[in-house]
């Protein structure tokens, strides 16, 4: 990290360090307007409370220049494939612009690439639907088998969008760990179950194994060709009817959409199914609602751009190894999942686009979890840890229950963590609070709290299809930009493949009499593997 632009950035960041937030606050009465952004009537932004200020986004418009973010950025719609290393566009945002609002400027063909698949989805979604209201046996659970963004995505649609009383049951099924399946199958019945195979390249060990398995239940229950009723949603049709899903049972989605980018597309049918298509559409709208302010807003007021900026600093100046995602609703208990792979299968690399070692850090490790539990756990070290941990709190204004106490309590909780965070308690604070408590000095230190630590808010107004689409489409939109700020390719995963090849090599090593001792493993390997034969 040798250049003027970050020997500045660290000297600011020293700075920063020393001073802290409280004192922004004080020498700028408009910094909260200033840094707060109403870019939807879903989302509302406060960055206010971070270390953002006009030089460090100076500094980071001119990174923005060095690297080309305008212009990658314009890549990225054009459809030119800036997945340089699997030679592939990446243009997921279509699926939410199928009537070409211009926000994707891709090649014809892609558009009507996207049109079709969104076609085939709207389609296939009403056949499944009046098949399954025409089933001899009334269908009660739907079991959605896929693995990483082939069901974060998805499960997380469901636990928000879902409602308390939902038509299905919508299960999930990712790990090979065959607990997670024979707790699922314990709660279904056969003939009134619906499975959906979910798989980008239908090629993934663990969803393979888990159809079959869920196939091998379904003849045991008396179901005498369990594939023939089986979904498949892939952008792999081929290998999908290869395993046995019946031609007219796939639904296929477009290559371009890779499989953490792809709760927009036929992934989601479970959930489409559950809400309908009305509803998952305005989920659409509400991601490119964002699709419109990320390409068509100034960096210095793109929201994107300024969550990526302050990850980027945080990260690399001021010694942020982590960054926590505090959700206050528990129906984004997923999100923090769906958000960590986001991140860090896109962003969590050592190699630049261009093959090129990285001179930066990249991803920091996405963390978190459903407030107000997280403040009876983690919040410790949040609030007194020696460790700088940007946070980030989504807080939703309407619930949608009817305990309007819980929910204003749930709320106050929320904000007082990130007031908390900021003000921190001094020994005047100590004293005036507990002055009467008769307590020894090493008891006043231990209720000293720094302050000055980081936070963001995004207000969420009630939680609909559309303003998740807006937030999910925030989250990639910023995974983008960190991306391009590192000039990394965010859209490729070659960090997963090594131990899936290794894994295979293991696994006939578990057998009886395998030659371990002739294996290539090393010692500590070996040694592990015998322990388990
Ligand atoms: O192992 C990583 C990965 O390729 C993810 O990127 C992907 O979301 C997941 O596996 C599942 O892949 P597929 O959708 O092809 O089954």
């Amino acid at each position: 990290m040798n250049s003027p632009l970050f020997d500045s950035l660290q000297q600011r960041a020293d700075e920063d360090q020393s001073l802290g937030i409280k004192r922004k606050f004080a020498s700028d009465d408009a910094r909260t307007q200033r840094y707060s952004f109403e870019v939807t009537d879903d989302v509302f932004w406060d960055f206010s409370k971070t270390h953002v200020d006009a030089e460090i986004l100076n500094h980071y418009l001119s990174l923005a220049e060095q690297v080309g973010v305008v212009e990658k950025r314009h890549a990225f719609l054009s459809g030119e494939k800036i997945n340089n290393s699997e030679n592939r566009s990446v243009l997921h945002p279509l699926l939410r612009d199928t009537d070409n609002q211009g926000i994707t400027m891709a090649a014809d063909n892609a558009l009507e690439l996207a049109r079709d698949a969104k076609q085939q989805f709207v389609s296939q979604c009403k056949l499944v639907a009046e098949g399954l209201d025409q089933r001899a046996t009334q269908v009660t659970d739907i079991i959605h088998v896929g693995i990483g963004g082939s069901a974060l995505g998805t499960q997380l649609l469901f636990e928000a969008l879902s409602g308390l009383n939902p038509k299905y049951a919508v299960h999930f099924v990712s790990n090979i760990d065959a607990h997670q399946l024979a707790d699922v199958l314990s709660k279904c019945q056969p003939e009134s179950t619906m499975v959906i195979g979910v798989s980008k390249t239908f090629t993934t060990a663990e969803t393979l194994q888990n159809l079959e398995s869920i196939g091998a239940w379904m003849q045991a229950g008396g179901i005498a060709d369990p594939k023939a009723s089986m979904y498949g949603v892939t952008a792999s049709p081929e290998h999908a009817m290869k395993w046995g899903v019946p031609e007219q049972n796939v639904v296929s989605f477009p290559t371009w959409v890779g499989g953490r980018y792809s709760v927009w597309s036929s992934v989601s049918l479970s959930v489409a199914l559950l809400i309908g298509m009305d509803q998952f559409e305005q989920f659409l709208a509400g991601g490119a609602e964002i699709d419109r302010h990320f390409y068509q807003t100034d960096l210095a007021d793109n929201v994107c751009f300024i969550a990526a900026a302050l990850d980027h600093y945080y990260t690399n100046f001021m010694g942020a190894g982590t960054r926590a995602i505090f959700a206050y609703d528990h129906r984004f208990r997923s999100l923090v999942d769906y958000l960590q792979q986001l991140e860090t299968e896109s962003n969590g690399k050592d190699r630049k686009a261009n093959g090129e070692p990285v001179d930066v850090k990249t991803s920091a490790v996405i963390w978190g979890g459903v407030g107000t539990d997280v403040q009876h756990s983690v919040f410790q070290m949040l609030h007194q840890g020696t460790s700088l941990i940007p946070a980030e709190f989504i807080l939703v204004k309407n619930a949608d229950h009817e305990l309007a106490e819980h929910h204003k309590v749930l709320l106050a909780n929320g904000i007082a963590q990130t007031a908390a965070l900021l003000s921190g308690q001094d020994m005047d604070d100590i004293e005036r609070f507990h002055g009467d408590e008769n307590l020894s000095d090493a008891t006043k230190k231990a209720k000293l709290f720094s302050g000055n630590r980081p936070s963001t808010t995004l207000l969420v107004d009630r939680l609909t299809p559309k303003a998740l689409g807006s937030l999910l489409a925030f989250y990639e939109h910023r995974t983008f930009f960190g991306g391009v700020l590192a000039q990394i390719n965010s859209f490729d995963q070659m960090g997963v493949e090594l131990g899936k090849r290794l894994a295979k090599q293991v696994r006939p090593l578990l057998d009886q009499g395998a030659d371990v001792g002739g294996s290539d493993f090393d010692a500590s390997t070996k040694q592990l593997i015998q322990k388990i034969i």
